[in-house]
């Protein structure tokens, strides 16, 4: 170890990562700024998980996206941007404030033209969605309340399509997700979205632990085979 405080070096390491190969313009920048008056500040993606986002709706040529959990639409910018022109993000918050802050950084971004951010409980929205019989969706990214992953799990199995995509973010949260006994209702919802997961044999699945300017995370992959 080059230092003897590793989260120092996982930031270190992150920074150059991201100068050398990611970036941010101008939009991303100010999205990410402006999380800081969100009622979660910081804790949207890094740029370079950003890009991984995108490129994995690029890589399976995604058009329509769903997200649960916006924040300041930082995440959702990403995904925008790699849907391209005539593509659609659909983003489920919770908060109005966010929700109203988010909106703003997807038009900076000249984006809002395909970003559609749904206010309320998000497994509301999603039942709406599916109630009102929406197209399937390509890809999805869950990044809202970690204990409702299973629903929201189960909710994106009816609102997808066989070869549709769906990554769940922060699987790890510093190691709690093998505390089988945690009285945590984030580690168990994620322990059993998982479960869920392993037992469908419609579902492929990996997940890759992080460490980085967030600490030590992850995030799973789950494609739908059938
Ligand atoms: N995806 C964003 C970060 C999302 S943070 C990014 O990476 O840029 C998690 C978000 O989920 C917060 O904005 C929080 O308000 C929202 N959230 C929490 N509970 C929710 C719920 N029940 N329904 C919808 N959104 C919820
Ligand atoms: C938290 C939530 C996230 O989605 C994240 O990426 C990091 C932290 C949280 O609730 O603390
Ligand atoms: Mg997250």
């Amino acid at each position: 170890m080059r230092m003897s405080d590793s989260q120092s070096s996982w930031s270190e390491v992150d920074r150059y990562l991201i100068d050398t190969l990611v970036g941010e313009d101008e939009a991303l920048a100010a999205a990410r700024k402006s999380g800081q008056e969100t009622t979660a500040p910081g804790i949207e993606v890094t740029a370079n998980q950003g890009r991984l986002l995108g490129m994995l709706v690029e890589l399976i040529g995604a058009t329509r996206v769903l997200e649960f959990g916006t924040l300041a639409g930082y995440s959702t910018i990403w995904m925008a941007r790699a849907v391209g022109e005539g593509g659609v993000v659909i983003s489920l918050e919770l908060e109005g404030q966010n929700a109203a802050i988010a909106r703003a950084n997807v038009e900076r971004a000249g984006v809002a033209d395909r970003v559609e951010v749904i206010v309320g409980p998000a497994r509301d929205s999603a039942q709406a969605l599916l109630d009102a019989g929406v197209a399937p969706y390509d890809f999805a990214f869950i990044d809202a309340d970690k204990q409702s992953t299973p629903e929201y799990l189960r909710l994106v199995l009816a609102l997808t399509h066989p070869g549709s995509v769906i990554v769940i973010d922060n699987v790890v949260r510093g190691g709690d997700v093998v505390d089988v006994d945690s009285t945590n209702d984030q580690a168990q919802g994620i322990r059993a979205a998982l479960a869920d997961v392993a037992a469908d044999p419609a579902l492929e699945a990996t997940a890759l632990q992080t460490v980085g300017l967030k600490g030590w995370d992850g995030f799973a992959i789950i494609r739908r085979l059938r």
